[in-house]
Formats: C-alpha cells, sequence, structure tokens
C-alpha cells in the first residue's frame, strides 16, 4: 500500500469511533454539570507560545514540537498540549472581564514527536479543563473531583491512583532547587547525561527519572514539603481536607513533578498500573503565574488533561461493553417502482427520530436480511410487488420474529405508538 497514516497517528474507525462518541458525551454532559463552558482554539499556534509556557528546557519544546518557519518569518508549532492555547484565547479575548471566574473544557488532536509505543501516540487526543480566577483550594478540589467523577462514571475508579504533591510557590521552590542541588552534587559523575543538564536547567525534573541508579540516589533526597511556606502548606492541607470528605482516595507523592515548567503549588497525576510503562491518564496543576507569564492581567489558574486514548485503552483492559448503536429499521425494497415509495416513508420515519438504514445495493432478500441481522437492527420492512400493489408493507420484529403487514398511510403512526408504549 502506498499511502498509510503517518507513524504515531491513527485512523479511528468505526468500530472505535462509537466508543469515543460515548466517551465525549460522559465529558460533555460532567463538564456541564460542573458549569464548565466548551473552547475550541486553533490546532497551530506561534512557536514562542509554547517555548515561553511549557518552558524552553522541556523534553516538548526542546525534541518533540511539530514546528516549521511560515512566509513573513514567523515560526508555528502544531499545538503540543492546550493550556497555553486556552491561556492565550483568554488574554486576547479579555475573558476576565466577562467574570472573576472562568471555567472551561476541551476536547482535541494534539501533536507530539515522541517515540510511538502503546498508548504514546504523536497525534494524540485530550480532554482537558482550565478554570481561572480563584486561588483557593477549593477550585483545586473541584477539577480534581470533576476528573474522578468522569473515571468513576466509566467505571474505572477501581483501576486508578491519584498521586497529589504541592511544588509549593516560587519561595519555596527556589529554596528547594538549591537544596537538592547541594544534595546531587556529589553523585553528578553517576547521573545521565540528561539528569546532568537538568542539574543545569531545572534539578526539581531530575526527580522524574526512571533510572534504578539515580532512583537509589534519590531515596536520600531532600523532600519538597520540607520547603513549603506557610501559605504552600495551609492550601495543600485544605485540598486533603476536601478530598478525603468526598471520599476521593490519593497518595501524596512529594516526588512528583510534572515536565512542563508553568506548575505552582498543586501538581496531580492519576495514573493506572495497567497500562504499562505509559500508566499516565491525566495531569495537572495550579499555574498561578502563567496568565500574567504571558501577557495578561495576574489571574491565578489551574486544569487538567486527560489522554483519551489511554482511557479508552483502559476500557478495553477492563473489557468494558460500551453500547454499539444500532438502526431502528432497515428497509428492505425489492422492487425498482417502490423506490420512490421507500424513500417518502423513510425520511417521513427519519423526520420523526427513527435511525434508519436502507440498502442502495438492489441486493437480494436474503442478502439484505442478513446485512439486517448483521448491524443489529430492531425491524425490518419490506416492500416487495405484492405489497405495493396492495399499498401495505411488510414489519418483521427481528427481536422476536414477529410479521404484519401494515397500510403504508399508517407505518409512521404505528412506530410512533410503538415507542410511545416504552417512554
Ligand atoms: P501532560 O501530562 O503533558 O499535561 O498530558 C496530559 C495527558 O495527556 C497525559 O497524562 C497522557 O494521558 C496524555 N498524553 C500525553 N502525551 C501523550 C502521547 N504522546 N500519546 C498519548 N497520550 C498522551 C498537559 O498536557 C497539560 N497541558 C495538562 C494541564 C492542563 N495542566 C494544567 N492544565
Amino acid at each position: 500500500m502506498e499511502f498509510r497514516a503517518i507513524k504515531g497517528t491513527h485512523d479511528i474507525l468505526p468500530e472505535e469511533s462509537f466508543k469515543w462518541r460515548h466517551l465525549e458525551n460522559i465529558i460533555h454532559q460532567i463538564c456541564a454539570q460542573y458549569g464548565y463552558q466548551e473552547i475550541r482554539t486553533p490546532i497551530f499556534e506561534q512557536s514562542k507560545l509554547f517555548s515561553r509556557s511549557v518552558g524552553k528546557d522541556s523534553d516538548i519544546v526542546t525534541k518533540e514540537m511539530y514546528s516549521w518557519e511560515d512566509r513573513g518569518n514567523t515560526f508555528l508549532t502544531l499545538r503540543p498540549e492546550l493550556t497555553a492555547s486556552v491561556v492565550r484565547a483568554f488574554n486576547q479575548h479579555n475573558l476576565s472581564n466577562l467574570s472573576p471566574i472562568q471555567r472551561f473544557y476541551y476536547m482535541g488532536p494534539l501533536f507530539r514527536r515522541e517515540r510511538p509505543q502503546k498508548g504514546r501516540q504523536r497525534q494524540f487526543h485530550q480532554f482537558g479543563i482550565e478554570t481561572f480566577g480563584s486561588k483557593l483550594p477549593e477550585q483545586d478540589a473541584e477539577i480534581i473531583v470533576l476528573a474522578w467523577q468522569i473515571l468513576s462514571q466509566l467505571g474505572l475508579d477501581k483501576k486508578i491512583d491519584l498521586q497529589l504533591n504541592s511544588i509549593g510557590t516560587d519561595v519555596c521552590r527556589s529554596a528547594y532547587r538549591e537544596a537538592l542541588k547541594k544534595f546531587l552534587k556529589p553523585y553528578l559523575n553517576q547521573l545521565s547525561e540528561i539528569s546532568k543538564r537538568r542539574f543545569k536547567t531545572n534539578p526539581l525534573r531530575i526527580l522524574d527519572t526512571k533510572n534504578e541508579k539515580e532512583l537509589s540516589i534519590l531515596e536520600n533526597a531532600p523532600l519538597i514539603n520540607n520547603f513549603y511556606t506557610e501559605e504552600d502548606r495551609e492550601h495543600f492541607n485544605e485540598i486533603k481536607t476536601y478530598l478525603d470528605a468526598l471520599n476521593i482516595p490519593f497518595n501524596v507523592n512529594f516526588r512528583l513533578v510534572r515536565g512542563l515548567d508553568y506548575y505552582t503549588k498543586t501538581v496531580f497525576e492519576i495514573t493506572s498500573s495497567e497500562l504499562g510503562s505509559q500508566d499516565a491518564i491525566l495531569g495537572g496543576g495550579r499555574y498561578d503565574s502563567l496568565v500574567e507569564h504571558l501577557g495578561g492581567k495576574p489571574t491565578p489558574g489551574i486544569g487538567f488533561a486527560a489522554g483519551i486514548e489511554r482511557i479508552l485503552l483502559l476500557l478495553k483492559k477492563k473489557n468494558s461493553k460500551i453500547p454499539k448503536p444500532f438502526p431502528d429499521i432497515y428497509f428492505i425494497c425489492l422492487e425498482k417502482k417502490g423506490i420512490p415509495a421507500s424513500l417518502i416513508i423513510a425520511k417521513r420515519l427519519r423526520l420523526k427520530g427513527f435511525k434508519i438504514v436502507s440498502d442502495t445495493l438492489r441486493r437480494s432478500m436474503k442478502a439484505q436480511m442478513r446485512d439486517a441481522n448483521k448491524i443489529g437492527a430492531h425491524f425490518v420492512l419490506i416492500l416487495g410487488a405484492s405489497e405495493l400493489q396492495n399499498k401495505v408493507i411488510t414489519l418483521k420484529n427481528l427481536k422476536n420474529g414477529e410479521q404484519k403487514k401494515i397500510k403504508q398511510d399508517d407505518v409512521v403512526d404505528f412506530f410512533e405508538t410503538l415507542i410511545s408504549k416504552f417512554v
């Protein structure tokens, strides 16, 4: 085959797309319950939007962005994440003027040039939320509860772990950074090249290592909680109280740092051990300086994003039965001269909201019946020579085998009455 999807990208075929729709419907429904409104931003942005927010030394910016130079010397990038884009839109449209608190959610594709493997693509999809305006811990709790509710509604709450940390405000982080560097300095020669680099650029990211040797060195490293300011500690304690009140289980992990530079105070991740090495379903945190850093008025913010493919992988592992949509009626027309009547009846039924599949291949009765069964239709309507002559239509209920003739003029009423019995 000459043309294939690019490495790390996937087609979402009908066998899968109905599952996406199911998940998306739950997301829309729950976000509405919490008063979140959908925001859609462009697929590409100025490259510097990401280098300035995600961080110029982050993995995303140093090696994973799809970027190009456009005409007029502008550098553009396919969005590798959405927080920066949403903050850009928030600033550009002065959304803070509308209300002191703004709650958004989004869904869509993102692009990172990572090494593809199970659960890791180069084009992947996230749904996420971002809220602007509240610096208070109940806002942190609200978004964690929202994430938890979505995963619970999917039946995944027993398969996941919530890791929670606070990386404190700037004062805390800069003191901790120094302490960590002081601790790591004697071991510098034993660190990997990437950690040596991070030692200079962003030592906290060394805590993210999966390297066994580095992990054993880090066992005795200082922990960030010893550097919290009073404000950091109080904020973190309040979140924990609220999560406890809501029975949301969490593990405090003082080594949890995230790969994006904009975080302050709260950071969290939801992981599942059933996903293998790419175990993060969702990650997020507070970014109280980002809005200002990208040119807006000082406004606190917090959000998270979840990988849709990873949630679907977990659902598959759990063998979740997502109901596949099927047509109510399969329309079999066996006579060419009956086609206009079949088109009219099908149209009238569709206008009443019924889902109807009509054969357009003029196949035999047997082939069409086989098709109707295969796609799970509830009823079959048959319009053959004798039905045409008598202005009737044969109705077959594929679920119980019942069959009867109905006047063509009464078909729509018949189905409406049938439905009203069940509603
Ligand atoms: P992130 O941790 O980079 O955070 O990504 C969030 C989630 O996206 C991950 O937990 C994972 O489920 C999914 N994900 C990331 N990369 C890939 C990939 N290559 N293939 C498949 N899934 C992937 C952010 O993007 C932040 N913007 C989250 C945030 C929102 N923080 C505050 N607000």
